[in-house]
């Protein structure tokens, strides 16, 4: 089976694509390179063993999507390919619609015109907005989203939705990712953010690198077991072998609208992992508790039972594994 890979170099896109190639899937990847650097290419060669085919471009630009399906003959996409700052989709509301959902439809109708009806969507548990109750079940209400990042994937689901309503030939699963975090474990791909990480987990990996100062604890009041934010975080290879199962699902299932949550359905507050990792890597991180970050909830974590009941997928790794690798990628790939 030939997939096609959009965003396949970026973070979860490039683990993915090395899981794909170790199952004896035929990789083809689409990537602006708007957050990624050209080497991942290489770099997923170099573990897989395996040659990928790779496009530059844009994935709003629809005659570079067609000359793609024309000349690759692909049986499926999964779609990577979006930006992710929360706090930057604030500011940039117009640019996140336009490269998170605008680039969806011209994929989606390039897909319907060479008869591709087989879609693996990245979706993200921000689509719960502030949920009710833990662990969140796919049934759960979703909504109520706080910045137009979250707001983007929560209209993708409901086009999604739309277009298999008007075609149940389609063969959609939307993945609902929790926290990613961590690296392969050659430390040759990981999590790489231009400029100061935004998110918990490569913020941590550099101060214990040395290359910021301290750690900043968003908020110790909250209504959790140590007064810090709780999430699910889930290794990235585990997050990656999610997508082999759900394409495996869309190959023998025929029709249908699938929604999966992937998690570990454990929860981890902020001083946990912090602590987590400095026993996983013998180091010391510094921190400080400051204010709350505005639109941070205080629990997230996922049911993600559904998942193992129907696609037989559920996480592997351990907390541990996640500290470790995420820190041995930074100590790896430091300048
Ligand atoms: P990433 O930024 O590392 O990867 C996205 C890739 O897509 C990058 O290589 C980028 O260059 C490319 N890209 C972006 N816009 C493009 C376009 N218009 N045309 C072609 N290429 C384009 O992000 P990631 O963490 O790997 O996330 C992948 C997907 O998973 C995204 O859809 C993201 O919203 C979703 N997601 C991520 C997280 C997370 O915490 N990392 C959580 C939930 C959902
Ligand atoms: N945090 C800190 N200090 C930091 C960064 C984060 O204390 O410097 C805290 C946050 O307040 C939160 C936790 O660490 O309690 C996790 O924060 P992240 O920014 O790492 O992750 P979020 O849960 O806010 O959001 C992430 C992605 C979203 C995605 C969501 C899915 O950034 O894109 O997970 O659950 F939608």
């Amino acid at each position: 089976m030939k997939v096609l890979v959009t965003g396949g170099l970026g973070y979860i896109g490039s683990h993915t694509c090395c899981s794909l190639l170790d199952n004896g899937y035929d990789v083809v990847v689409l990537d602006n390179l708007s957050n990624s650097k050209i080497d991942v290419l290489d770099k997923i060669k170099e573990i897989t063993g395996k040659e990928v085919k790779f496009y530059e471009g844009d994935m709003i630009d629809r005659a570079f999507l067609e000359e793609i399906f024309e000349t690759e003959k692909v049986d499926a996409v999964i779609d990577f390919a979006a930006y992710k700052a929360v706090g930057e989709s604030v500011s940039k509301p117009v640019e996140y619609y336009i490269n998170n959902v605008s680039t969806v439809l011209v994929l989606l109708d390039t897909m319907k015109k060479y008869n591709v009806k087989k879609l693996v969507f990245s979706s993200s548990a921000t689509v719960y907005g502030d949920p009710d109750k833990v662990p969140i079940k796919e049934t759960d209400k979703t909504g109520g989203t706080t910045n137009p990042y979250g707001t983007s994937k929560l209209f993708v689901e409901q086009i999604l939705k739309d277009l298999y309503k008007s075609d149940n030939e389609w063969d959609i699963a939307i993945l609902r990712y929790f926290n990613p975090i961590g690296a392969h474990e050659s430390g040759l791909i990981g999590e790489d953010p231009k400029g100061i990480p935004a998110n918990l987990m490569p913020y941590i990996a550099k101060v214990a690198n040395g290359e910021l100062e301290c750690l900043s604890v968003f908020g110790n009041d909250y209504d959790t077991h140590d007064g810090t934010g709780v999430r699910d975080y889930i290794h990235v290879v585990d997050l990656a072998d999610g997508h082999i199962k759900a394409l495996e699902k869309l190959e023998k299932e025929g029709s249908g609208l699938y929604i999966y949550n992937l998690g570990t359905g454990v929860g981890y507050s902020v001083l946990d992992i912090v602590k987590a990792f400095e026993a996983a890597n013998n180091i010391k991180v510094n921190y400080k508790i400051v204010d709350r970050r505005p639109g941070d909830i205080a629990e997230c974590y996922a049911d993600s039972s559904l998942a193992y009941k129907e696609l037989g997928w559920k996480a592997t790794k351990n907390i541990e594994d996640m500290c470790r690798d995420a820190y041995n990628f930074v100590v790896k790939n430091s300048k």
